[in-house]
């Protein structure tokens, strides 16, 4: 059975292989993904399972409580009274320093027939600088202690590594993909989750559960790494037939981040500052035509970016604004239209999606000089154009998305009906390695890979297909005699 395995992989490289060879555009991958029922994991699952005692936390979660990651905002659900509101925490550098937190906001909703628990929301400030800290929520008997790493100081050259899962789910297949994302060799260090969390939607009326047992499921990353959130549209449960008519209600409850250090005016939008990245949050399901709060924002938001400071300019969206599968297409285009002009001429460096069930990456393109009668539409090399990947793949009950428009359009590098999960590994201001993972070899194989060049820092072209590794990877020596922070 092994080496059966084996031959098949074996065979299956050599055919991949033979296909990027000899094909001059992007990559369409022949890989065919075995179709396992796309359905929720049944709520007496283990990954659900409920934490002992009376009243004890559970859905613990951590994210960014602030600007620059010198603050953490603990999240936690206690389902039969509020129970202490208070975070435990200390350094590991020093354990005598026992202190708490009490910054703390207790909040809970009504969903139709369904009444949340008692939603904890903590900040955690002044903390130090890439230490790692255990904390504990809840007293007495119910006590549960986690820990978590800050991120190092804001800085040019700091290297980080980042997650990138989307659309997740609570499937078998959400299972697998969250499995392999904690077993990536590259340990990333936190996620960022380009929406469509629980998918509480997809059942009848909307049933809130499944928001607590995605929250219990994803609990084993999450209460030790930070996620970073963006809001999907299964977020939104927007359900008049029911009397729901609040868009975003449980996800915004749920789910605090720190908007208002970036003086945005709403949890939906909003940037943060990570080791050498600046990562901006966009909402696909709010306005952002012009004079709306969200383009206002956005547009007082891009020039403040130092890349002096953060040379990694990362956006974060739901809907992707190039997306070469059948499903969802041209959703993104209204958005793309409004924003894609500031993102060339800020150099953003890529532009992280999900919403589409499959995997998809783009060549350094833009599509920006159409004005209705020049007739100038379609997509052209840029090289101040980011990269646009689309990662809707975590694996969620809709099951995968496999019908692609053809012919594949040059725009698109590669793309993948299949589920998985990536990694963006920033190693110093002009380059970071990106690779995607399909579920089917774990982490075994980079299914696509990328050494990004900085759009600010080093904005040569990443190569013939935007994969050139050799090549790339000669720039990189020549690179490393100038700034000698790191070197392959
Ligand atoms: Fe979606």
């Amino acid at each position: 059975m092994g080496s059966f395995v084996a031959s098949s992989s074996l065979t299956y490289c050599v055919a991949v292989l033979i296909f990027a060879v000899f094909c001059d555009g992007g990559t369409t991958s022949p890989f065919v993904r075995k179709i396992w029922p796309s359905v929720a994991m049944p709520f007496d699952s283990d990954v659900f399972a409920l934490p002992l005692g009376y009243n004890a936390p559970q859905q613990v979660h951590i994210t960014q409580g602030d600007h620059v990651g010198k603050a953490v905002i603990v999240s936690w659900v206690t389902p039969d009274e509020p129970g202490s509101n208070k975070v435990h925490y200390w350094s590991e550098k020093d354990h005598k320093k026992k202190k708490y937190s009490e910054d703390t906001v207790v909040t809970s909703y009504k969903y139709y027939n369904y009444t949340s628990g008692y939603i904890h929301h903590c900040t955690i400030k002044d903390l130090e600088p890439d230490t790692k800290y255990h904390y504990v929520v809840g007293s007495g008997h119910v006590r549960r202690q986690f820990w978590f790493v800050t991120p190092p100081e804001v800085g040019p050259d700091v290297p980080y590594t980042f997650g990138l899962i989307g659309d997740l789910g609570q499937t078998h297949d959400s299972n697998v993909t969250l499995t392999h994302y904690e077993q990536n060799p590259y340990n990333p260090k936190a996620v960022l989750y380009v929406g469509d969390l629980s998918y509480a939607d997809d059942h009848p009326l909307h049933n809130s559960l499944r928001w607590d047992s995605w929250g219990r499921f994803v609990e084993r990353s999450v209460a030790y790494q930070h996620w970073i959130w963006v809001s999907g549209n299964h977020e939104i449960d927007y359900c008049p037939e029911i009397g729901e008519y609040t868009p975003f209600k449980p996800y915004l409850h749920r789910y605090e981040v720190p908007y208002r250090e970036s003086n945005s005016t709403s949890p939906l939008w909003y940037s943060i500052k990570r080791a050498s990245a600046y990562i901006i949050v966009l909402s696909s399901y709010s306005a952002y035509a012009i004079y709306t709060p969200q383009y206002q924002w956005l547009k007082e938001e891009l020039p403040k970016v130092n890349r002096s400071e953060t040379p990694w300019l990362i956006v974060l969206m739901h809907t992707p604004m190039y997306n070469s599968y059948n499903y969802h297409y041209m959703e993104g285009e209204s958005m793309r239209v409004v924003f894609e002009p500031w993102f060339v001429e800020h150099k953003v460096d890529v532009v992280i999606a999900g919403h589409v069930h499959a995997y998809e990456r783009t060549e350094r393109i833009s599509n920006i000089a159409y004005n209705i009668t020049n007739g100038l539409a379609t997509p052209v090399r840029d090289p101040n154009a980011p990269v646009y990947i689309t990662i809707g793949d975590g694996g969620n009950l809709e099951g995968i998305a496999n019908n692609m428009t053809e012919p594949q359009p040059d725009y698109s590098a590669y793309r993948e009906a299949s589920f998985g999960h990536a990694i963006f590994d920033i190693k110093n201001r002009t380059h970071a390695y990106y690779a995607w993972n399909r579920n089917d070899d774990g982490t075994a194989a980079e299914a696509d890979s990328l050494w990004f060049h900085n759009r600010y820092w080093y904005p040569d072209e990443e190569g013939e297909n935007g994969n050139s590794r050799k090549r790339t990877i000669n720039k990189m020596d020549q690179n490393c005699l100038i700034f000698q922070s790191w070197c392959p």
